[in-house]
C-alpha cells in the first residue's frame, strides 16, 4: 500500500515527515520544536496509523498524533 496523507479532503504526497509534506503542500500547521517534545504539533487521526522517525515526549491522546516526527504507515486521515 501507498503511503498518502489525507486531509482536509486532498491528498498530500508524502515527502518526509507529515509536517515536512502537508508544509511541501502549502498547508501551514503550528510547529515549534520539530523533534516530538513540545506536542504544539498534535493533529487527530482519523484513520489509518503512523510510523515515528524519533520518540514522540510530547503529550498526545490515543487519537492523536505529533506530525514533526511521524510519517505514514500506509495512508492516513489528519483532521485539521
Ligand atoms: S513541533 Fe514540537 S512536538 Fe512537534
Amino acid at each position: 500500500m501507498q503511503n498518502i496523507i489525507r486531509y482536509e479532503g486532498r491528498i498530500i504526497p508524502v515527502v518526509g515527515t507529515i509536517l515536512e509534506s502537508l508544509e511541501k503542500s502549502g498547508i501551514s500547521i503550528e510547529s515549534q520544536c520539530r523533534g516530538g517534545f513540545c506536542g504544539v504539533c498534535t493533529r487527530k487521526i482519523r484513520s489509518g496509523s503512523v510510523v515515528y522517525t524519533t520518540e514522540p515526549l510530547g503529550f498526545m491522546d490515543d487519537d492523536e498524533i505529533l506530525t514533526c516526527c511521524s510519517v505514514p504507515k500506509g495512508e492516513v486521515e489528519i483532521e485539521v
